[in-house]
C-alpha cells in the first residue's frame, strides 16, 4: 500500500490510485447577479437572474432554474428537472428522475428517466424528496416530505407520501 498525492495536495494510503475529479462549474448559462457559494458541482444547466445557489449543491445537465429562485445547501437537482421563478428549495432537497421502474437503476438509459416541473412561487422544505411530478404554482411542501404524485391544488403538503394539509388561496395578480 503506497501513499498517493491526489490533485489537490491531499495524500492518502491507497492500493490503486482512484480517478479523482474536482467538483466544478462547467458550461452553465448564468443570468445576471447570480450568487454561488462553493463548493458546488454545476454543469450544462441554466440558472436565471438573481438566483442563489448554496454550498454542496449539485445541478446536472439540462436543468433550468427560474429567476430569483434560491437553492439552499446540499440539494441535488437532476436532469429533467425544471424549476420556476421565485421558488425556495430548502436544504438537502433531493430530486429523482429514475424510479427504478424495471427493478433497478436505469444505469444511464435516459428513456427511463422521468421529468419534474416545479412551477413558480413553490417553497420546498428541508430534506424533502421529489419524485418525477408536476408541482403547481404557490405550493408549500413540508420538511422531510416525499412527493410521489402531482400536486395540482395550490396548498401545503407534508408527510411520506406527501398529503394536502390545507389548500392555499389563489395568488392575487398584482394590482396596476
Ligand atoms: C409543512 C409546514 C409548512 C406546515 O406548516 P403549518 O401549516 O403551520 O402546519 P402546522 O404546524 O399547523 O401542522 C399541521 C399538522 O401537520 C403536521 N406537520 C407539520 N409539518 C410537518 C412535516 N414537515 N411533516 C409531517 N407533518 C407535519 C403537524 O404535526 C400537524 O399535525 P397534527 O394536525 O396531527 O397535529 C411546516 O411544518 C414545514 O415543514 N415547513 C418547512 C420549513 C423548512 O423546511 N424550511 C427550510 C428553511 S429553514
Amino acid at each position: 500500500m503506497g501513499t498517493a498525492a491526489l490533485r489537490h495536495g491531499y495524500s492518502c494510503k491507497v492500493r490503486n490510485s482512484p480517478h479523482v475529479s474536482a467538483s466544478r462549474i462547467r458550461d452553465v448559462t448564468f443570468g445576471r447577479d447570480v450568487r454561488v457559494i462553493e463548493p458546488v458541482n454545476l454543469y450544462e444547466c441554466t440558472i436565471a437572474d438573481d438566483c442563489f445557489i448554496g454550498p454542496f449543491v449539485e445541478i446536472t445537465e439540462g436543468v433550468s432554474i427560474g429567476a430569483r429562485t434560491r437553492i439552499q445547501s446540499h440539494s441535488f437537482i437532476c436532469t429533467l428537472v425544471t424549476i420556476g421563478e421565485d421558488c425556495f428549495i430548502g436544504h438537502g432537497v433531493m430530486f429523482i428522475n429514475d424510479l427504478f421502474e424495471e427493478g433497478g437503476p436505469a444505469r444511464g438509459d435516459r428513456a427511463r428517466w422521468r421529468p419534474t416541473v416545479v412551477a413558480d412561487h413553490v417553497s420546498i422544505g428541508s430534506n424533502a424528496t421529489i419524485l418525477p411530478v408536476h408541482i403547481s404554482a404557490g405550493c408549500v411542501i413540508g420538511a422531510g416530505a416525499v412527493v410521489t404524485r402531482d400536486l395540482g391544488v395550490r396548498g401545503v403538503y407534508a408527510g411520506n407520501p406527501a398529503r394536502l394539509l390545507r389548500p392555499l388561496p389563489d395568488r392575487q395578480a398584482p394590482s396596476a
